[in-house]
């Protein structure tokens, strides 16, 4: 008869796995799937990373597509998709639109009041060449103005420039259209206590034609006089 050991406790069952074997069990488990390569590819998330780059860039030609030049106006529904009026504007909605392109862009060097800054600016207040000849005031602002100028019998001096709106000038921030042009020329021959006639897109167009390969600014020595 074998002797009972001295730590033998009957209440106790004896262990039915020993730390051995848990392990063997488990280093089976864990190898029943092979270790990737290093530097190898599984199929399905190549497959999902090219779809997903995919729709990532039909995502962004689409948008390049449809921005409409980041223009507050495009979506007005009087325009259509290419940013060009589809229908007549009265003359309350092309001062409306002036005013609202005046306030983007202009007012930073003319002032809310169109006052200009002495010295920087000239004022559009007041101005005979905002009120005088449609064909010099358009050149000046599809193309831009620089040196000193003559200003209601005055010389102006600056050392800055007139920029440039129309599309396509070296250097040019603007890129607008001749029917914005002539929004914002209406505004500024009509506010500040101006009194002049409203200028067309189609007026804006026809100079534009006349001077579509010019591309730096004018000065007051090239643009014909006020009749
Ligand atoms: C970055 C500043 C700046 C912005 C923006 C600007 N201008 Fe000018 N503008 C000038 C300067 C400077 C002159 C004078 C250039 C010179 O003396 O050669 C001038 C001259 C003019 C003149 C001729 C002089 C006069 O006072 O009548 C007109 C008209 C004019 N700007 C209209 C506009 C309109 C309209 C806009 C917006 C569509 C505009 N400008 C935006 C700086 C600016």
């Amino acid at each position: 008869m074998s002797e009972i050991p001295s730590d033998f406790d009957p209440r106790l069952e004896p262990a039915g796995a020993s730390d051995e074997s848990i392990q063997r069990v488990h280093a089976g488990l864990l190898h029943t799937k092979p270790e990737p390569e290093p530097g190898g590819y599984e199929l399905t998330p190549l497959l999902l990373l090219g779809f997903m780059s995919g729709l990532i860039l039909a995502c962004c030609i689409f948008f390049v597509h449809n921005r409409g030049g980041f223009d507050s106006l495009v979506y007005n529904g009087q325009l259509n998709g290419a940013g060009v009026v589809s229908a007549d504007l009265t003359p309350a909605q092309i001062i409306a639109r002036g005013k609202s392109l005046y306030g983007q862009t202009c007012i930073q060097c003319h002032q809310p009041t169109g006052l200009g800054v002495p010295g920087s600016y000239p004022p559009l207040a007041g101005s005979d060449i905002v009120q005088g000849d449609p064909e010099r005031l358009i050149r000046i602002i599809l193309d831009g103005l620089k040196d000193p100028i003559m200003l209601n019998g005055n010389q102006f001096v600056t050392p800055n420039k007139m920029p440039a709106f129309a599309p396509g000038m070296p250097g040019g921030l603007y890129n607008w259209s001749d029917a914005k042009i002539s929004y914002v020329l209406t505004y500024i021959r009509q506010d500040f206590a101006n009194k002049a006639d409203p200028i067309t897109a189609d007026q804006v167009s026809a100079v534009h034609a006349k001077i579509a390969d010019r591309k730096v600014e004018w000065t007051m020595k090239e643009l014909p006089t006020t009749p």
